[in-house]
């Protein structure tokens, strides 16, 4: 994308390599055992060298940290263990000096409970208005809604309301049919536009308006009483006219498995992008992700937005494990402690998985770590943060195994994380063999493939995809000029085409110049 001018809609969202940064866990600059603002400004150089053209950081604002910070107290104030405003605004400007664009996390379903208008809720004021407070029926709660994270949506206040928390108790949910709530996040979204960044990505973006009538659910009965209302599209084409003032864009947190109701988000006047759950779910097989890969395209075309391509994120299991298990798809629902993982095929899938998706025509997200090739981490049962895990009664072992902190040197403490006592979550024995340093002069590395993979995906364009002639279990597409990606997942190694050179593999060829299971080439005329 080279040196960006101005964040007007230049296009660069549509194929930009976009790198999650999960600040508490990325670097620790002033070593009190959390990543901060410093450790991110001190590590630009690293993201610039890997190449990325633009950084999402999970919600960085004051916040108790009841949800990792999805549970935002001002939105308009950095935590103070990340840093300051004056420290966001500089990271900002320096990340786009390197020409690394800014995208923050808004989080607008959901407040915390320690956000002042909850405060002022709860003691009784108007701001009630604000959330969903109701009577329950009897010691009953007014319906029969569950927490995304278990148990009841529902939490009885003092006076004997309840209110609606489609998450953790210490998450009331907005009530959106309210204009000043969407007064706020309108300003909450100039505020921070005014402040450089270039890009927003929208929180639960399909949860945010709830049938006024709070009715219970029933299974196939359409519209559901909270998921993928009509209403949402309205508030998204007003938030639009807002990102277009300042050339903004949004990718939202959009899970629906329906393509066609997925792609109404992503209509010209709503958000411009949204993750692609779809194909971060999908197991690792030929026919399952060649199908995800065509739905995808499919749905996207007649609304004219880029599809994205996510492995993985902060929510769900890390690639290299999820690939070495006998389910290689995802799902919430099958998460369990102790299942069989082979680290050595799930990193050679992975490292396949990278080269597919940096081919395909989109945006791509790079959750940080996934370059390094880390697994899954167990933290053990007494160190769990996670509010999954807890309001599971301790059977999901929640999502930390994905947020343990970065190894950066090997040698050092904490694997060079920087913190001077014990990180927030512990980092497994054997961490600081993944460690940057242990990688990036080591050209058989996950760093290394990533590096060279960033610096030539602008071989493919932005044309379209190309499916070839291939063998049952092999994915072979052309994109622009000739340029062509194969990924083998059958058992039998697969004839790469003749007169073509080979830009990169995932892994060696076999003797006879063939692609072995679970890798994959580029390859050019
Ligand atoms: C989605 C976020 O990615 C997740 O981490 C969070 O717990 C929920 N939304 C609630 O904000």
């Amino acid at each position: 994308m080279g040196q960006p001018t101005h964040a007007r809609n230049t296009g660069w969202w549509r194929s930009a390599v976009i790198y999650q940064v999960y600040v508490r866990s990325f670097a620790d600059g002033d070593g009190d055992g959390t990543g901060d603002l410093a450790g991110v400004r001190a590590r630009l150089p690293y993201l610039a060298e890997l190449g990325v053209d633009a950084l999402w950081f999970n919600p960085w604002y004051l916040s108790p940290m009841k949800d990792g910070g999805y549970d935002v107290a001002d939105y308009r104030a950095i935590d103070p263990a990340f840093g300051t405003l004056a420290e966001a605004e500089k990271l900002i400007a320096e990340a786009r000096e390197l020409g690394i664009l800014t995208i923050v996390d808004i989080v607008p379903n959901h407040v915390s409970d320690q956000h002042p208008w909850f405060r002022a809720a709860l003691a009784g004021g108007p701001e009630r208005e604000l959330f969903h407070f109701r009577r329950g029926r009897g010691e009953l709660p007014p319906n029969a809604w569950r927490s995304q994270f278990g148990g009841p949506a529902w939490t009885r206040v003092e006076d004997g309301d309840w209110y609606l928390h489609l998450f953790a108790p210490e998450q009331p949910d907005l009530n959106w049919a309210h204009p000043a709530v969407r007064q706020e996040h309108e300003d909450i979204l100039r505020f921070w536009w005014e402040r450089g960044v270039a890009g927003v990505r929208v929180d639960s973006a399909a949860l945010l308006v709830k049938d006024p009538l709070l009715p219970d659910f029933t299974e196939g009965r359409d519209p559901h009483p909270y998921v993928d209302r009509d209403e949402l599209h309205d508030v998204y084409r007003s938030w639009r006219a807002v990102a277009d003032e300042y050339g903004g864009i949004f990718v939202g947190e959009v899970w629906l498995p329906d393509t066609e109701r997925f792609a109404r988000y992503l209509r010209p006047d709503e958000l411009h992008t949204a993750f692609n759950f779809a194909f971060m779910a999908c197991p690792w097989d030929a026919r399952r992700l060649r199908a995800s890969i065509d739905g995808t395209l499919a749905a996207h075309a007649p609304v004219g937005a880029p599809a994205t391509w996510v492995l993985c994120n902060h929510d769900v299991t890390r690639t290299v494990t999820r690939y070495g298990r006998t389910d290689t798809g995802f799902d919430f629902a099958a998460k369990a402690f102790g299942t069989p993982t082979d680290l050595a095929l799930g990193t050679r899938r992975a490292r396949a998985a990278a080269l597919l998706s940096l081919a395909l025509p989109g945006a791509v997200y790079v959750y940080q770590g996934e370059e390094l090739g880390l697994p899954e981490a167990d933290v053990p049962r007494d160190r769990i943060e996670d509010p999954m895990h807890f309001r599971s009664g301790g059977m999901d072992p929640g999502r930390d195994g994905c947020r343990v902190p970065l190894p950066w040197t090997s040698e050092a403490p904490h694997a060079g994380f920087g913190s001077l006592e014990e990180p927030w979550l512990p980092q497994p024995a054997g961490w600081s063999a993944y460690a940057v340093d242990r990688q990036r002069d080591d050209p058989d590395s996950m760093l290394a493939l990533y590096r060279a993979a960033i610096a030539a995906r602008p071989v493919f364009g932005d044309g379209p995809l190309t499916w070839l002639p291939s063998p049952d279990g092999v994915l072979a597409f052309a994109r622009a000029e000739g340029v062509i990606c194969v990924v083998n997942l059958a058992a039998t190694p697969t004839e790469l085409p003749a007169r073509h050179e080979l830009l990169l593999s995932s892994g060696p060829l076999d003797d006879r110049g063939r692609l072995p299971q679970d890798t994959a080439a580029w390859l050019r005329a």
